[in-house]
């Protein structure tokens, strides 16, 4: 059995008092589930209060970005020993909004990807197509383009340490959700990708989430598809309740 994955991705909210507010009432409704993971997406500022906050927690705070160079001149970036040194789990790479508004590439998606797992940083790696691609029925082929790129770039033993995050963009922040069906579809294609590349028992193992307007309302119907593992949650992570209520599908 597969764990379930729940990941607030907060993009750009909060300062770092509203996140510490959203730690400390998180804290006294959430209790930890048997074989669900669940992690926060924050904004660089708030991670290292957010990793105090949720100390002795099972909640796991990732980073929205990580750089492929350990330093150097790379202004605005953040590189991965700066996450290590506060105790950062995950690294949210590849979002459609970096690949819309900040260049991010698969080339360097895979790069981040790579640096990440060089310091035990588990990336979340988003893939998924725009209205355009699925309209004209491109999207199994963009989505192909798009995992090949890091899965054929990583060792099985690699691969087995990344979750992969599907979203796609007609389904972020719009209210319009994937249908059940869509987002199992693109997920088992996935699946069935890694199997190719990896193997059966990496296959079995990967952990995949569907991103894209999860809120309480379709959490069930979405998590309990057989290859969506969890979610990368975006604007209904922001409240407490609400996210907790889709971590409790
Ligand atoms: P929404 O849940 O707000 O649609 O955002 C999804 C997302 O982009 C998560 O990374």
């Amino acid at each position: 059995m597969r764990k379930k994955f729940i990941c607030g991705n907060w993009k750009m909210y909060k300062t770092t008092a509203s996140a510490l507010e959203f730690a400390e009432d998180f804290k006294k409704i959430y209790k930890p589930k048997e074989g669900i993971e669940v992690a926060i997406g924050a904004p660089f500022t708030q991670l290292k209060a957010l990793k105090e906050a949720f100390k002795g927690t099972e909640v796991a705070i990732s980073s929205q970005n990580i750089h492929w160079e350990d330093e150097g001149a790379f202004t605005g970036e953040i590189s991965a020993p700066m996450l290590k040194e506060i105790g950062v789990d995950y690294a949210i790479i590849g979002h459609s909004e970096r690949r819309q508004y900040f260049g991010e590439t698969d080339e360097t998606v895979c790069k981040r990807a790579l640096k990440a797992l060089e310091y035990g940083i588990l990336p979340i790696i988003c893939v998924g197509e725009k209205l355009e691609e699925r309209d004209a029925g491109t999207h199994f082929d963009l989505v192909r383009r798009q995992c090949e790129y890091f899965l054929d770039r990583m060792t099985k033993e690699q691969a087995a340490c990344i979750t992969i995050a599907y979203e796609p963009i007609w389904a972020i922040g719009t209210g319009r959700t994937a249908s059940p069906e869509q987002a199992e579809e693109m997920c088992a294609f996935i699946r069935g990708m890694a199997r190719e590349i990896h193997g059966h028992e990496l296959a079995d193992k990967l952990i995949i989430q569907y991103g894209g307007s999860v809120k309480p309302a379709n959490a069930h119907e979405l998590l309990t598809q057989p290859d969506i593992d969890g979610a990368l949650v975006g604007g209904a992570s922001l409240k407490p309740d609400d996210f907790l209520a889709i971590i409790n599908y």
